[in-house]
């Protein structure tokens, strides 16, 4: 039984019983993902003092260069999750390949792959905008034993066993899934432990706010075009409120709790859309389903895509499941 106030060391504690293939390892990865998390939001609620400190690129008093946040998220993540012997194999944003990690006894013993967007909405960091990380893990499906291949990072979204995000806003927080709905837990930076915040978090069936990049809008398809007029409507609930934040977890967070869709629809600039499969959608897809809400490409579930790259593009709409279904039907009467 999950209670407010409750540690997120305790929920995993309590709640690994639940986990279909129970054994500890899981909750070993989601606790190293807990951890890289609070190192990470140490550094980024710092990037304010940039000036003060240096910036990226700079060399800082100590001699030692400063990185990137980008690139600083992802080397802490990928510390983290390759010394604890559960970890097989990342795939990074942020690397042009994935990374193989092998087991302490050199057998290749490791069952769980890991895809993560260490820093998303990292255009935002500059104006001290909200941020956040995004993970997605499957089981590997090649035998242990033998080293990862591409074919055990390239599954579905519907053989996720866990995803989450982090959101490193106004407070901290860790939102996941294992399956078994969604919870959201709240930092308290002053000792460093999070607490179940949000229980069982669902997206309202319903909601009044689109998030979408109008600028691009001269440039979308017809379908996508349509929806954001009938959106713009006076009529009932309409028109809808327009929020986006520019990172895809912040709006994403906010829509889930108020209500709302998020759309990323392809354009010329971007022919397949921006978002990644891997890194982005599917675990944004696969807690958006846990939590009641729906994620489609315009046509496809999100998680029924065969992904057949890495760093693969879909164009994405996500939320409140009664609006990505309207959505969906704008986009079938308006195929081009
Ligand atoms: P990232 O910072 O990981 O590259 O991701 C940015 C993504 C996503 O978070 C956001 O919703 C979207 O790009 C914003 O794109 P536009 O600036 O084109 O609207
Ligand atoms: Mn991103
Ligand atoms: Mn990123």
């Amino acid at each position: 039984m999950s209670k407010r106030n409750q540690t997120l060391g305790e929920f995993i504690i309590e709640n690994q019983t639940s986990f279909k293939y129970s054994s500890g390892e899981l909750s070993r990865l989601i606790n190293s993902i807990r951890l890289a998390a609070k190192v990470v939001n140490h550094e980024v609620n710092k990037a304010g003092l940039v000036d003060i400190i240096g910036a990226a690129g700079d060399t800082n008093i100590q001699g030692e260069d400063q990185q990137k946040l980008d690139v600083y998220a992802n080397d802490k993540f990928i510390q983290t999750l390759t010394k604890r012997n559960i970890v097989c194999g990342i795939a990074s944003e942020e690397e042009d390949d994935f990374i193989t990690i092998n087991s302490q006894d050199e057998n290749h013993q490791n069952k769980y792959v890991v895809l993560i967007d260490p820093l998303d909405g990292s255009s935002n960091i500059d104006v001290n905008v909200s941020v956040g990380t995004i993970f997605s893990i499957y089981r590997r499906v090649t035998p242990l034993g033998t080293p990862v291949t591409l074919e055990d990072f390239l599954q579905k979204g519907s053989a996720q066993v866990a995803a989450g995000y982090v959101v490193y806003g106004t407070s901290t927080m860790l939102v996941y899934t294992t399956g078994h709905g969604v919870n959201g837990f709240t930092l308290n930076p002053a000792i460093g432990s999070y607490y179940l915040s949000h229980p069982d978090m669902q997206f309202p069936e319903d909601g009044n706010i689109y998030s979408v990049n109008e600028g691009n809008y001269s440039d979308f398809p017809t379908g996508i075009k349509k929806y954001i007029k009938y959106c713009q409507e006076d009529e009932g609930e309409r028109p809808y409120t327009s929020r986006y934040i520019g990172s895809l977890v912040s709006d994403f967070h906010r829509n889930m709790i108020k209500g709302g869709i998020y759309m990323y629809p392809k354009s010329t600039k971007n022919p397949k859309g921006k978002l990644r499969l891997l890194y982005e959608c599917n675990p944004m897809a696969f807690i958006a389903e846990q939590a009641n809400g729906k994620a489609s490409d315009g046509f496809t579930r999100i998680m029924d895509i065969e992904p057949t790259e890495l760093h693969e593009r879909v164009p994405f709409i996500c939320g409140s499941k009664n609006m990505v279904d309207k959505a969906e039907e704008f986009m079938r009467n308006n195929k081009e």
